[in-house]
């Protein structure tokens, strides 16, 4: 089915974007980046709800009520979760609605702990690299599968000779 609602998630430290680390990050605040997003939505014809938390427990009960509050999708950028919450990829692989994994810098061109993600076995992919247009191809990538209530693609059976 078409994708109607999407939900996007900042985890921790994300609302002080802006001000944290410019040179990484960048200049725009939270506001900001959720304004890009909000615009995009509406250019896709997607009802979109942005929230931040700096709390684990927070973002698995936002996670765990997505489906339940009408969301056939969610972009996520876990931010330095993404790195070791077993607790948020336990959370995404227990529910039914896609997750597409977002990050602002690439993470696999930094630090050595960042390379590693607990989420993205569980995600339907990641976006990595691309400041605040990551969490716009993130919707992209959403609108592009579907709600998840569509069936997955099948995998082509390998012809017998
Ligand atoms: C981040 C990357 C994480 O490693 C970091 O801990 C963050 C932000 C990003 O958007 O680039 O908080 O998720």
């Amino acid at each position: 089915m078409p994708l109607r609602a999407a939900l996007v998630l900042h985890g921790p430290n994300l609302n002080l974007l802006g001000t944290r680390e410019p040179a990484v990050y960048g200049r725009a605040s939270l506001d900001d980046v959720d304004k890009l997003i909000r615009d995009h939505a509406r250019d896709l014809g997607v009802r979109v709800d942005c929230r931040q938390s700096n709390a684990e427990g927070q973002l698995i009960d936002w996670l765990q009520g997505a489906e339940r509050a009408g969301f056939g999708g969610i972009v996520f950028n876990p931010g330095a979760f993404t790195h070791y919450s077993l607790a948020l990829r336990d959370a995404i692989a227990a529910i039914g609605v896609p997750v597409v994994e977002v990050h602002l810098s690439n993470v696999h061109g930094r630090e050595e702990f960042r390379r590693h993600s607990v989420i993205a076995p569980v995600a339907r992919g990641q976006i990595s690299g691309f400041g605040p247009l990551s969490y716009l191809l993130g919707l992209d990538a959403l609108v592009v599968i579907g709600d998840g209530t569509a069936s997955r693609p099948r995998r082509r059976r390998a012809r017998r000779r």
